[in-house]
């Protein structure tokens, strides 16, 4: 069985990719990851705020949960905060180029337009294979129209995409008006790929302490169902590579999100809760449900529940939605064992 995979042009040997976060902030990760299996990796986000106040984006995660990932930090021997400027950056990325075989994209958060473009020149020359954009912002802003936002993004993309030739991938976020209209501008204004969706962290209030808490709660499988939507509704209709992310926990989620059409599907939460053993785990199982459902490749069993084989999708939605609300069994809650 043939777990191969294309993504932004490139082969894959398994279409399971590490996401960008923590794990991905050591060499010692990457090989191990590399070592376990996976297809390729996205390197942690460079901010733009740690080139300005040299601060740790990550250690800002790890601290505010309050030591919640110091078991993980143990296990995976989790290397300390060093590597958060733009030059430190760049010399991973070549660091990490050297040491794997497999694809390294680079990722990004800038906030201003120049930032977004110099730092993709940079990283592109320091030999990334692609790039994703992470483009996280919460319009707080009671005057800020959805027009506007949209406008930010494609600018952004505009931009680098007219300084860089690297492979363009970005990482968009669900909270559009029309999310599918989105996703088809930024495939018009230059994106070789979209990871659906970036995910967007809620902050809780500590009441004991009256405190604002940005504390990170890991995926459950629940969470895919966002991706697998919109990537079963996006897939074929666009001329683009689709990542999903979020809640991707174990080969069955992995097989969701290829037979509704994605190319490949990023792990985050499982290996951060479980190891980097997990990605051998994924694979293991991902085999066994192809074999289970006929498939003797990945490229055999994408999309092959896409909503690309519907003339009317909004139909099916609705449809859908309306046999879920009525097929509900308010009693199935008390009959489980
Ligand atoms: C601790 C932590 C750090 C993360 N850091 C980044 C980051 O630097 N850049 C980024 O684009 N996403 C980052 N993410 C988001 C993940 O890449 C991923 O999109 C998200 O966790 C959803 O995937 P999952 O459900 O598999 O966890 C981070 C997530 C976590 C939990």
């Amino acid at each position: 069985m043939s777990l191969q995979t294309e993504y932004l042009s490139m082969d894959l040997r398994s279409p399971l990719v590490a996401a960008p976060s923590p794990l991905t902030k050591s060499l010692d990760h990457l090989r191990k990851m590399e070592d376990a299996g996976i297809g390729a990796v996205v390197l942690y986000s460079l901010f733009q705020e740690q080139i300005e106040y040299g601060s740790s984006e990550v250690d800002h995660f790890l601290d505010s949960n309050g030591g919640a990932y110091e078991n993980l930090r143990e296990k995976e021997d989790w290397p300390e905060s060093g590597k958060d400027g733009p030059e430190e950056y760049l010399e991973y990325l070549r660091a990490a180029k050297e040491a794997l075989e497999v694809p390294v994209i680079a990722s990004l958060n800038g906030r201003s337009l120049s930032s977004w473009v110099l730092l993709a020149r940079n990283m592109e020359q320091a030999g990334a294979d692609g790039l994703e954009l992470n483009v996280y912002s919460v319009p707080g802003d009671p005057a800020l129209t959805g027009e506007k936002m949209e406008r930010n993004l494609f600018d952004i993309v505009r931009a680098v995409r007219s300084n860089t030739k690297l492979p363009l991938v970005v990482k968009m976020s669900p909270y559009f008006s029309s999310p599918a209209n989105v996703a088809f501008r930024l495939v018009e204004e230059g994106a070789d790929g979209l990871v659906l969706f970036n995910r967007f962290y809620q902050p809780d209030i500590d009441l004991e302490d009256l405190s604002v808490e940005p504390n990170i709660l890991l995926s459950t499988s629940h969470s895919s169902r966002l991706a697998l939507r919109w990537i079963a509704l996006l897939s074929g209709r666009l001329d683009t590579f689709l990542a999903a992310s979020g809640g991707v926990l174990t080969g069955g989620d992995a097989a969701k999100m290829i037979l509704a059409g994605a190319d490949v599907t990023q792990l985050c939460s499982t290996l951060l809760r479980n190891g980097l053993g997990e990605i051998r785990k994924v694979e293991k199982e991902l085999l066994e449900w192809m074999e289970k459902l006929g498939f003797a490749s990945v490229e055999a069993m994408r999309s092959s529940l896409s909503q690309i084989h519907l003339d009317e999708p909004e139909l099916f939605e609705r449809a859908q939605y309306m046999r879920g609300l009525k097929t509900y069994d308010p009693l199935q809650e008390y009959r489980k064992p």
